[in-house]
């Protein structure tokens, strides 16, 4: 910046700002779907939407080698499966280190700035599964990014469900660590504390509705003006700042009052629930990106924390285990393409993924000729469901209004899309046909959601061997289903 004098300092300061990223948004980046757009596209919609941090969830190659000189900082995750053998030997952590952080760092020009260890390693449906191999697992990340060389680069944290606190009082200012985990988390702030790195914590407002039907709902958003918490002299009008001040509250009750706290997911569903549609998700994730914006912390906090909204991207293949709208988290659909209109601040909105290659714009449908009360339609439809993503026709979800036709067909479509178009993916005992119209549902445009009948992303899987029956693709409808069954959270 050459000709910065005086008041035309903080002009040059704000454009410097805006056009190196200074205000950017943090987004997680998870893998579990069967169509993945290439990571280079991925990297490029980050860059066009101003996304200037990445969270992933493991160390996957291709996504990382793509974000190489790419301007974007990564938090790294490790996956829960590796705490054990990671807790076990620090020879194992420095090969996950040197293999997944050193590499990508020095060939590959990634900005590696944070390795999450664990994510939500204390939730308590896991059961205490990995309470034992955290802190090790973390002392041994952290041992092994020093001998490294990168102690300083690289900070260690780990990611924790806001189910490890609570208030008795039902006030943020009650917050405490809960009694059974008390003795397990305190000691890992104290190492983070000691190492100079953040806790990160996973708040989700929406599950908050979800688990209590009286919860005000406009609590859940940044407008609860109906039932406002007064706390002490705060007033809390949204359960995101609540939340995360009954953390602040429970740090400074055990002697962390500084601890810097990211927080590492929040964000809303579009489909899969009642509560999950693209009018919430709107609503909660402009709000979100304009406290982001207006740099605005919590009122115990006033210095804005670190923000990685959740996602990026759907993903057809996640875990339903928690519910159907699991899959459908992403400000993008799978495909990169918009959901809803944000504003990213200064007039922009979200820009699209580029240079997407689809399959040919054909749908399999229910044919026009077979009947609804034919006995073979169920067990086609559950079969076509049991190797394909079709928790948008749940109760409440975009398809859910579908006639039973109109479902069938949507069924039908999910399995020959997921099977990539593929010769006798399209045979449902002589139930189904192709067409090149789209099926989609016209009436249901400008509601909250829109049932869309993809076509899915083309992976380059040509392969046009016809088979007659729906028996005959059984090899590989097996290997997709071990991969939705090996991909659980
Ligand atoms: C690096 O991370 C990947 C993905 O998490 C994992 O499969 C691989 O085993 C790791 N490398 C080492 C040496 O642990
Ligand atoms: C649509 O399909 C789903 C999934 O198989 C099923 O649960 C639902 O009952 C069907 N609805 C209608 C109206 O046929
Ligand atoms: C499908 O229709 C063809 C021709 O009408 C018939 O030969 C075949 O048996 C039918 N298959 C099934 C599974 O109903
Ligand atoms: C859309 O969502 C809003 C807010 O949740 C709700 O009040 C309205 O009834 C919904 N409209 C439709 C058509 O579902």
């Amino acid at each position: 910046m050459g000709i910065c004098y005086f008041w035309v300092l903080l002009v040059c300061i704000l454009t410097e700002g805006l056009t190196k990223g200074v205000f950017g948004l943090a987004f997680n980046w998870g893998t579990r779907s069967t169509h993945l757009l290439t990571p280079q596209i991925v990297v490029r919609l980050m860059k066009d939407n101003g996304i200037n941090k990445v969270k992933l969830f493991e160390a996957e190659p291709e996504p990382l080698k793509a974000l190489g000189n790419s301007g974007i900082q990564v938090m790294l995750g490790i996956p829960n499966d590796f705490l054990a053998s990671l807790a076990s030997s620090v020879q194992f952590a420095e090969k996950w280190v040197a293999q997944n952080v050193s590499s990508y760092i020095s060939q590959n020009g990634v900005d590696i700035r944070y390795v999450a260890v664990g994510n939500e390693p204390f939730l308590k449906s896991y059961k205490d599964a990995f309470i034992h191999t955290t802190f090790p697992a973390l002392q041994n990340v952290q041992a092994a990014l020093i001998k490294a060389g990168l102690g300083r680069q690289v900070k260690v944290t780990v990611p924790i469900n806001a189910d490890v606190y609570e208030t008795d009082s039902n006030l943020p200012s009650g917050g405490n660590f809960r009694p059974e985990i008390r003795d397990l988390i305190i000691p890992i702030i104290k190492f983070l504390s000691n190492n100079g790195a953040p806790l990160t914590i996973n708040i989700y407002p929406f599950l908050s509705l979800q688990a209590d039907p009286d919860f005000p709902k406009d609590y859940a958003f940044f407008s609860g003006n109906s039932k406002p918490i007064v706390d002490g002299s705060i007033t809390y009008t949204n359960v995101l700042d609540a939340n995360f001040d009954t953390l602040v509250s429970a740090l400074e009750k055990n002697g962390f009052s500084s601890m810097p706290v990211i927080v590492g997911e929040v964000g809303w569903p579009t489909d899969g629930d009642p509560n999950a549609n693209m009018v919430n998700a709107r609503r909660f994730n402009q709000g979100l990106i304009d406290r982001i914006l207006r740099g605005q912390g919590t009122p115990k906090r006033p210095t804005p924390p670190e923000i990685y909204i959740f996602a990026l991207l759907d993903e057809d293949a996640k875990s339903i285990q928690p519910g159907n709208f699991e899959r459908h988290w992403g400000v993008f659909n799978f495909d990169g393409t918009v959901k809803y209109p944000l504003n990213l601040g200064s007039g922009r909105g979200l820009v699209p993924a580029k240079g997407v290659k689809y399959l040919e714009r054909q749908w399999c449908i229910m044919s026009p000729q077979a009947s609804i009360s034919d006995p073979n339609l169920a067990e086609s439809i559950s079969y076509a469901c049991t190797y394909a993503d079709c928790t948008s026709l749940g109760y409440g979800s975009s398809c859910g209004m579908l006639d039973a036709r109109s479902n069938a067909s949507y069924a039908f479509n999910m399995y020959y899309q997921t099977m990539d178009q593929r010769r006798g993916a399209c045979q449902f005992s002589n139930l189904s046909a192709i067409t090149t119209v789209d099926p989609s549902p016209r009436s249901y445009t400008g509601q909250n959601n829109t049932c869309r009948f993809e076509i899915m992303i083309d992976l380059g899987h040509h392969e046009k061997a016809s088979s007659p029956s729906m028996a005959a693709p059984l090899v590989k409808h097996f290997l997709i289903l071990q991969l939705l069954s090996t991909w659980v959270l």
